[in-house]
């Protein structure tokens, strides 16, 4: 078979199957070692590139994202997520692009206040790790300005933990990963009122509208990581009411939300009475994406 029949009749079945096109790129460069130019150029010199075996392969999992709306990360098991390549499968959220930002609004919460050690060589925690996206990042940036932060991640899904430790290995960053259900295991660590951070990623989609999203998440990633009780809340709650016993005074707090959630959990943290200096951010697409605060002195 020649690759470019076989690519110009996959553009046009993903046109057919709803599926981004840059989706059948993705694949292709993943798979073979042709680049960006030799699809935009059409190369000729194509097969000598992919070879019938890669080309069967590239099939099969391409007639699996169409078919079975498998999302391609869990394809080939593998994302780019910041500047971290990580792996994936179907025991963790793809990371989103997203939440690539609030890697940025820590960092430079960081940046500002990098005079008081307390933050720059505190203690951090990821609830809610998944892949271990945000808490190797996390490491990562604390190893890049020589800090001597400790980063703590939690997950309730034994499954993710093991793909998360993989991820940090790979990017050579040290995670102290723990099983548990959010703060539990920093209880055990007696870790109360000594953590500089508290960042996550919850879970904040109400249970029925989880049953109604794309099939790609729907029946592919783990409803562990996506639903959020009746409201989408019930994780925020746990996060906004608990973290003050571990947050030291001025300690950050982070959570990623959905559309429309953002001005609750401002009321949420409001009414709790502990924190100050709340903060909405926006991701790119303008959408109040996070909300962020510090404990009370
Ligand atoms: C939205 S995903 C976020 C994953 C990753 N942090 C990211 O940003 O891609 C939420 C994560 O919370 C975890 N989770 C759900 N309930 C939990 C609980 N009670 N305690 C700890 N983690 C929990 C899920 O297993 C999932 O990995």
């Amino acid at each position: 078979m020649d690759f470019w029949e076989w690519y110009d009749r996959n553009f046009l079945a993903a046109k057919q199957h709803d599926v981004p096109i840059y989706e059948l790129d993705w694949l292709v460069l993943r798979l073979t070692d042709l680049d960006k130019l030799d699809l935009r150029l059409r190369s000729p010199n194509i097969s000598q590139k992919v070879t019938l075996e890669t080309l069967t392969t590239l099939d099969q999992l391409w007639q699996k994202r169409l078919n079975d709306r498998i999302p391609v990360q869990y394809l080939t098991g593998e994302v780019t997520w910041r500047d971290l390549e990580l792996q994936v499968s179907p025991a963790v959220l793809i990371p989103r692009p997203e939440t690539e930002l609030i890697i940025d609004i820590v960092t430079d919460f960081v940046n500002k206040n990098s005079k008081d050690g307390s933050y720059t060589n505190g203690v951090w925690v990821d609830l809610g790790t998944g892949s271990g996206a945000i808490a190797i990042a996390l490491a990562q940036h604390f190893l890049n300005i020589k800090s001597q932060a400790q980063i703590h991640a939690v997950d309730y899904s034994e499954a993710a933990l093991e793909i998360a430790k993989i991820n940090a290995n790979k990017n050579h960053q040290q995670v102290y990963f723990h099983q548990g259900s959010w703060f539990e295991p920093l209880a055990k660590l007696n870790l109360q009122n000594q953590i500089a951070g508290i960042v996550s990623n919850p879970p904040y989609i109400p249970s029925i509208e989880v049953l109604n999203l794309q099939p790609e998440v729907t029946n592919h990633e783990p409803h562990l990581a996506l639903d959020g009780g009746d409201d989408g809340l019930e994780a925020i709650r746990e996060l906004v009411n608990t973290a003050p016993q571990y947050l030291i005074s001025g300690g950050f707090w982070i959570v990623e939300l959905m559309a429309g959630q953002s001005e609750i959990v401002r009321s949420l943290l409001q009414a709790n009475g502990n924190y100050t200096n709340i903060q909405i951010h926006r991701d790119y697409a303008g959408i109040a994406r996070f909300v962020s605060a510090q404990m009370l002195d």
